[in-house]
């Protein structure tokens, strides 16, 4: 900088006419550099003003920045064009309108079609509350005006005035209320902004708009040669320039709230997934239904597995214990996730599940107790013997009464605290009665051969709260029905022993209802259920299978929740059938994406698409892909 060269001291050339002495021999030219750079220092910082410093840093900075790329430039249109009656925001042609005038009477949820029209169009309601008291001295001034206008006219010997009169009566009512606290007032601007194409688009759009709201005498106005002011009032800024307001008071202010419509939006539960109808978010709770069972069915590979998935993350977030049936191994990382436990029943493990066991519960009857468990360990026996002939079914009832006999359980719930008889017990009974040879010689595999170890063995754990996994994978295909029916009597015993708030997830359950015993089964877990705080989640992709069996239709008839996703056109008819489908909603089945579908929930329908956060999807994808990685 050149004020800084001024006052630069030239470095000192040694002259012939200076001595040369061993001093300056020995000053070397570095020795001289350095007194010139301290010299350069010092006068620098004479010089600088820290003031300028900072300018120009301020400037320095302001430059760099202009030369990045911000939000802004991202999402702001590349032009801005302000008309009288819209405005030209990059390739659309935007028009604001507002509301100028109520009827008396609105109807609740009046603003929910125009929310659900399929158009772009941003909605601003603004709600400023009122002072009461400034509001209570207005109309106490009000009152005065209308009375006296009314006894001018009677002295006048004028006819009486409706008009005059109901406006004393609505300003005296409001009184009233406003007086007793019951309601508050407030001043509500309302305001739509529409996106078209073209300006003959926004003009359909317009009217279209205002036909509707036309219908319920709601009146609108453009925002004439305000179409910027407008425009900022329907963005989230708070700002409105336009200010048309209108004094609503509480219940007409409640009814304009605009997401009642196919909503599905509870306080209290878990998130869902959004709906698709208007974005809104479906938040709710299963328990609060009538029973807490739920369906679900779509065709392989939509997201059946993934969406009970997320329920069942989310709902071990409130404190719900989950246990799942998991025939495939999907649920193992989920499980670990969430600190469960995993328990793998198979030939080669060591978990072992005793079917004779009894819930010992000291709110059951001891009779219902005996009775249901021995008429599960009943469809048990038909299961793992391929069916009973009418002699042998005569002969099972008896014989497993007679087992639990034999160590002294009755229908006295103290007894039923006793050690509970093993599958060999039974058999020994059956050796001693007549005609058994057959059933015996069906049942010996699990008493002595290759599956012994599964069925005749003492249970060696204990169902612990939180998430459960059972998995059943590495079973025979043929011991897959029984291993299950084993499992879910195990756990239907448990949770009448213990009532806390469960789910239980079968998945696959299209196994079950290939049989008759274990269709029943299910069927009488998803009527009893309820009493017993646990919600039975069913999928399953065979939809004919499940839907063509009686204890499956029941099954369905038996759960509040409904979830419907892709399906193939060979199942779409049966599902619309079950579900009393409208062709739209057909459509949308068929046409569905992975996470996507049809939410029924007591009566309610809506269109929801499951999402999940990045940590969620990690827990609970099954894309091979994914899971490589
Ligand atoms: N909502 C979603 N968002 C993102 N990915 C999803 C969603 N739902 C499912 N997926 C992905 O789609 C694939 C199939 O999902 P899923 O395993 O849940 O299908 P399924 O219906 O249970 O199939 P199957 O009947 O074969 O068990 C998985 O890779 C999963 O990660
Ligand atoms: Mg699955």
């Amino acid at each position: 900088m050149p004020d800084q060269n001024q006052n630069q001291i030239p470095p000192q050339a040694p002259t012939s006419s200076q001595p040369v002495t061993e001093a300056t021999t020995e000053q070397p030219a570095a020795e001289n550099a350095r007194t010139q750079a301290q010299q350069n220092i010092a006068t620098r910082e004479k010089n600088s003003n820290p003031a300028d410093f900072w300018k120009d840093a301020k400037k320095a900075r302001e430059q760099l920045k202009q030369g990045q790329t911000s939000v802004r430039d991202i999402i702001a249109p590349a032009a801005f064009n302000v008309s009288s009656g819209y405005l030209r925001l990059g390739s659309f042609f935007v028009k604001t309108l507002f509301v100028f005038t109520y009827p008396r009477y609105i109807e609740t949820n009046w603003l929910s079609p125009i929310i659900n029209y399929d158009l772009s169009m941003d909605t601003s309601l603004y709600i400023h509350p009122l002072e009461s008291k400034e509001v209570m001295y207005e109309l106490k001034t009000q009152v005065g005006k209308l009375q006296s206008s009314m006894s001018i006219s009677q002295e006048k010997g004028s006819p009486r005035d409706p008009e005059l009169e109901t406006a004393l009566g609505d300003v005296e009512s409001l009184r009233d209320v406003l007086q007793r606290g019951e309601i508050r007032l407030f001043q509500f601007g309302l305001y739509f902004t529409i996106y078209a194409k073209s300006v003959e688009e926004l003009k359909t759009v317009t009217d279209q708009l205002e036909s509707t709201l036309g219908g319920l005498l709601i009146y609108t106005k453009e925002t004439m040669f305000q179409m910027e002011q407008g425009f900022n009032a329907t963005l989230p800024l708070m700002k409105d320039d336009i200010n048309v307001l209108r004094n609503l008071d509480t219940s007409s202010l409640s009814s304009t709230f605009p997401f009642t419509s196919s909503e599905l939006t509870q306080d209290d539960g878990i998130l869902y997934g959004i709906n698709r109808h208007n974005n809104s978010l479906i938040v709710f709770d299963r328990f609060t239904l009538e029973n807490a069972n739920t369906v679900v069915f779509a065709k392989s590979g939509s997201g059946k597995s993934y969406f009970v998935k997320l329920e069942a993350l989310r709902y071990l977030m409130l404190g719900t214990d989950v246990i799942v049936i998991d025939p495939e191994n999907e649920y193992k990382t989920l499980c670990e996730a969430a600190g469960g436990s995993y328990l793998e029943i198979s030939l080669n493990s060591d978990k072992r599940i005793n079917p004779f066991d009894l819930p010992y519960s000291p709110t059951e009857n001891g009779e219902d107790v005996l009775r249901s468990n021995i008429a599960s360990l009943h469809g048990l026996i038909n299961l793992m013997v391929n069916g009973l002939s009418p002699e042998e079914d005569a002969i099972v009832d008896k014989a497993l009464y007679e087992t639990y006999a034999l160590k002294d359980i009755t229908t006295d719930p103290e007894s039923q605290k006793n050690e509970p008889p093993l599958l060999q017990d039974f058999y020994n009974i059956l050796s001693n009665m007549q005609g058994t040879e057959s059933l015996r010689a069906r049942l010996s595999k699990f008493i002595e051969g290759t599956f012994a170890n599964l069925y005749n063995q003492r249970t060696n754990f204990e169902l612990k709260p939180g998430f459960v996994v059972f998995s059943v994978r590495d079973l025979e295909d043929q011991l897959r029905p029984v291993a299950i029916y084993t499992v879910l009597n195990y756990i239907w015993t448990k949770v009448r022993m213990d009532m806390r708030r469960r789910l239980m997830i079968i998945d696959e359950a299209w196994w079950m209802m290939q049989y008759e015993d274990s269709a029943k089964f299910l069927h009488g877990l998803a009527k009893r259920a309820r009493k017993y705080y646990l919600g039975l989640t069913i999928i399953s992709q065979d939809v004919e299978d499940f839907l063509a069996s009686r204890y499956g239709k029941a099954v369905v008839a038996n759960s509040s929740m409904q979830i419907l996703m892709k399906q193939s056109t060979a199942s779409i008819d049966i599902i619309a059938e079950t579900f009393n489908l409208t062709e739209g909603e057909k459509y949308l089945l068929l046409e569905s994406d992975v996470g996507e579908g049809l939410f029924f929930a007591g009566l309610n329908h809506v269109a929801f698409k499951a999402v999940a956060s990045y940590t969620e999807d990690q827990i609970i994808t099954t894309d091979p892909k994914q899971l490589m990685e």
